[in-house]
Formats: C-alpha cells, sequence, structure tokens
C-alpha cells in the first residue's frame, strides 16, 4: 500500500482517539468539579504506528487490506484507575455508554497472563463522523490500576530491548516485581476507605479556595480596602484553621455581598 493511502487510513483513527480523551478526561472532570471522587485518574491515548501495523499484520497475517477490519487496536486508549473497584466502574461506564458499542471484553485481571500482565481491555466500535460520512473504526480500550501500569510499562520497555531472548534472571525480577504490584493494588482495596476520605477531603478545600479566590477578586473592584483588609484576614485564619464547613460558609458570606454589591 502506499504512504499516501496510509495517512488516509489512518484519519479517522486518530481523530477517534482524539475525541475518546477528551470524552474520559472530561468525565474526571467533571467529578472533581462536584467534589466527588473520580474513578479516572488519568487517560492516554495513541495511533499505532505504520512499522507496527505492518510487524503485527505480518505475524497475524492479516491482508494490509483487511487491517480495518481485523486490527482492533489501531485506536488505542488507556484509562489509570487508582483501584481495582474503580476499573469496574469504569467498565460499567463505557458499558452504558450510547456513542461507542463494546464489542469484546478481555478480563486480563482475573485471568492474567502468563508474562503477569493485568488488565482490563475493551474492544469498541467508535462511529466517527468523516467528510465522507460517518465510519466505525474499532478502538482498543484498557483500563489498568496506576500499580498495573507501572509494571506493564517497565515489562514493555524490557521486552522492547531484549526482543525474544530476554535473560531469565531478568524475567524472574519481573514476575516478582508483577506480584509486587498485585499486592500493592490489594493493600490499596483495603486501606481504599481511608484514603478516599482524605482525598475527597481535600478536593473540596481547594474548590471552596479557588471560590473564595474569585469571589474576593470580583469584590475588590468595588470595595473600599479597609474592608478587602479585613476580608483577607478573615480569609488567611480560616484557611489555617482548615476547617472546610468554615470556609464554605466564609464563601457564602462573599456571594452574597457580591450579590447585595452587583444587585444580582
Ligand atoms: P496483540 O497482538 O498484542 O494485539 O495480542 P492480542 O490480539 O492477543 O491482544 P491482547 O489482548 O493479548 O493484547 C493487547 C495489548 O495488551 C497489547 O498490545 C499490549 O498493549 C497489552 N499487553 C498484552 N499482553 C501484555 C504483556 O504481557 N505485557 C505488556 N506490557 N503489555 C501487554
Ligand atoms: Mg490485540
Amino acid at each position: 500500500m502506499e504512504m499516501n493511502n496510509w495517512k488516509k487510513i489512518l484519519t479517522p483513527y486518530t481523530q477517534a482517539v482524539e475525541e475518546l480523551k477528551i470524552k474520559f478526561k472530561g468525565m474526571r472532570n467533571e467529578y472533581i468539579n462536584l467534589d466527588e471522587y473520580s474513578p479516572i485518574e488519568f487517560v492516554t491515548g495513541r495511533v499505532k504506528k505504520i512499522s507496527s501495523i505492518l510487524e503485527k499484520a505480518k505475524k497475524k497475517s492479516i491482508p494490509l487490506d483487511q487491517v480495518e477490519e481485523k486490527m482492533e487496536d489501531i485506536a488505542g486508549i488507556r484509562i489509570m484507575c487508582q483501584f481495582v473497584e474503580d476499573i469496574y466502574k469504569v467498565r460499567e461506564i463505557i458499558r452504558s455508554r450510547h456513542d461507542m458499542y463494546v464489542v469484546e471484553e478481555r478480563d486480563y485481571i482475573n485471568n492474567l497472563k502468563p508474562s503477569g500482565y493485568r488488565s482490563y481491555h475493551i474492544i469498541i466500535k467508535y462511529p466517527v463522523q468523516t467528510a465522507q460520512g460517518e465510519k466505525l473504526v474499532f478502538a482498543e480500550i484498557q483500563i489498568r490500576t496506576l500499580a498495573m501500569n507501572f509494571w506493564a510499562t517497565i515489562e514493555h520497555s524490557l521486552r522492547y530491548k531484549y526482543k525474544q531472548n530476554m535473560p531469565e534472571h531478568i524475567q524472574e525480577r519481573l514476575n516478582k516485581a508483577a506480584e509486587a504490584a498485585h499486592l500493592l493494588d490489594q493493600e490499596m482495596a483495603e486501606i481504599r476507605e481511608e484514603v478516599l476520605k482524605s482525598q475527597q477531603g481535600f478536593q473540596a478545600e481547594s474548590n471552596v479556595v479557588a471560590d473564595i479566590f474569585g469571589n474576593v477578586q470580583a469584590l475588590a473592584k468595588t470595595n473600599e480596602q479597609e474592608e478587602m483588609n479585613d476580608i483577607y484576614e478573615m480569609f488567611w485564619s480560616l484557611w489555617e484553621e482548615g476547617n472546610v464547613d468554615k470556609l464554605n460558609q466564609f464563601n457564602k458570606e462573599l456571594e452574597d455581598k457580591i450579590r447585595q454589591v452587583y444587585q444580582m
């Protein structure tokens, strides 16, 4: 196939990856803005390089003109979660969406690979609106914890480095590391409740502080310097106290003041 042709083939996949990244990142932002816990920690995505497509097509005997129907991971999305439990939450979200269609799921968490690899894979069909009309493309979504990702990233680079001949002592280390990553996930699940409580408190505090700053700025435009000084001092003492309820109350009072000033 000609180079030009590849560009044309890959364009909708690039579009799909960009759109999916925006959608999953947007979901995280929604949770954060509502002071809620986000099951999504971060999202990455990539379009498979032409050289990798050719290599895989050869390995799996896929004719090049059937790559679009047979290769499911030309568009790839990775969703990282803090806890194993979050992975299943993300799975449910994906299953319930109407803008992507699940065609296959591979549970490498309950059925880990011999390499030690763990992740949850979902193959979807995703409709891309192209200049020629709608095009349904495959995309592979890998959902994993930070620990699973850490292991997979290192294993991938080592396997890439050693190709077929991974030294035995390195393979052993990788197996041990996989076990350690798994233990970490189990350990984290147990202290999950604790972690959630403290993180949510922290997120709520940083959100209210951001609101207060915005409101103080709005007030500073119309208020006397003296009154502003009182407001600043009040803020700093509440902030040092670190009581989110009191900060929220203070923010409400600021909002009342703004309403008065701007007669809203
Ligand atoms: P591929 O030819 O890789 O697509 O194999 P497959 O069609 O059997 O799909 P599979 O679900 O096994 O793997 C798909 C993707 O999961 C790979 O492209 C990797 O990104 C990831 N993966 C699978 N196994 C491993 C592994 O042992 N180590 C790492 N680091 N990643 C893996
Ligand atoms: Mg695959």
